[in-house]
């Protein structure tokens, strides 16, 4: 058989480069896509195909997956990885910024599902990976938008799990716990853009330095990207792939908190953590 061929999104940074890197490693034929092409470069010269693609662009994306098609004839592999942290409070966050998040982190993810099934089913295999979060299970207040675009992932991911399995194709959910990107810096600068200085900006305050903690070079309080490229690749070698994989620092222990836990001890538990971090 042809090698098989992977489509990365967000390989520009974070947990898409890594998983890209994992992918090549593993003697797929990659492609990495994201806006900011010069930064993947190092991918590029590793052997990475590189691809300019913004997933709120119908016609990047459908220009991408032509490419794909085109070089490779085939597409074993999408990893819909590209996403961000629109927070501020709900009342906060403009209308046009909470429906950008949508459109990247849901919508991008859904189109580019549309235009490889097509193919995935004339192959009868294929595996789409939906990145969602811990924050597709739990909550944390200022992150509203956020939550609500990984909340919607993992719906649309179990529908379509039983929907394409007919044709041999499997979803698997990757729940990644807290991880060194530059997701933290960035969804505290859109919480301090939003809400400090608004109604909400004690919580703001503390809630954006927590988030920005997880960016910084060298913190243990997140996993290195590694973690999720390293489950991307069980993921897909496996004969039967677990449906839900929740990976890296603090994903297992607080799914299950909020397992345990009613609403309301669990707004508790995260109001302790707020006061204890503006103090
Ligand atoms: N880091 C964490 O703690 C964590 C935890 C749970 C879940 N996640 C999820 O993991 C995924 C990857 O995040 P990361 O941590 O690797 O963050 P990151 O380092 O900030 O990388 C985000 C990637 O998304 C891409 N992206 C953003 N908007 C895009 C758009 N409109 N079109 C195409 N690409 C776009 C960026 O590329 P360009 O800007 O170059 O386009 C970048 O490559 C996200 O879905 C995130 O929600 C992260």
């Amino acid at each position: 058989m042809s090698t098989k061929v992977a489509l990365v999104t967000g390989a520009s940074s974070g947990i898409g480069a890594a998983a890209a890197r994992k992918l090549h490693s593993l003697g797929y034929t990659v492609y990495g896509a994201a806006r900011r092409v010069e930064r993947m470069a190092e991918l590029a010269d590793n052997g990475v195909h590189v691809l300019s693609m913004d997933v709120t662009d119908a016609a990047s994306m459908a220009a991408g997956i032509e490419t794909v098609i085109a070089e490779s004839g085939r597409i074993d592999v999408l990893v819909n990885n590209a996403g961000y942290g629109a927070h501020g409070a709900v009342e906060d966050v403009p209308m046009a910024q909470a429906r950008a998040q949508f459109e990247v982190n849901v919508f991008g993810a859904a189109a580019l599902t549309q235009l490889v099934l097509p193919h995935m089913r004339a192959q009868r295999s294929g595996t789409i990976i939906n990145i969602s979060s811990i924050g597709g299970k739990i909550y944390l207040p200022l992150g509203g938008w956020y939550h609500s675009t990984k909340y919607a992932l993992e719906g649309l991911s179990d529908c379509l799990r039983v929907e394409t399995r007919p044709f041999g194709i499997n979803v698997v959910v990757i729940e990644p716990g807290s991880i060194r990107t530059e997701w933290g810096a960035i969804a505290a600068e859109n919480l301090r853009g939003s809400s400090a200085g608004s109604a909400y900006s004690h919580q703001a305050d503390a809630i954006a330095k927590q988030l920005a903690r997880s960016s910084e070079p060298g913190t243990r309080l997140a996993s290195d990207p590694s973690v999720i490229a390293d489950t991307i690749a069980r993921a897909v070698s496996a004969r039967r792939p677990k449906t839900r994989y929740a990976v890296g620092a603090g994903a297992k222990p607080a799914i299950l908190l909020r397992k345990v836990l009613s609403d309301r001890a669990f707004d508790a538990v995260l109001r302790l953590g707020i006061n204890a971090a503006s103090r």
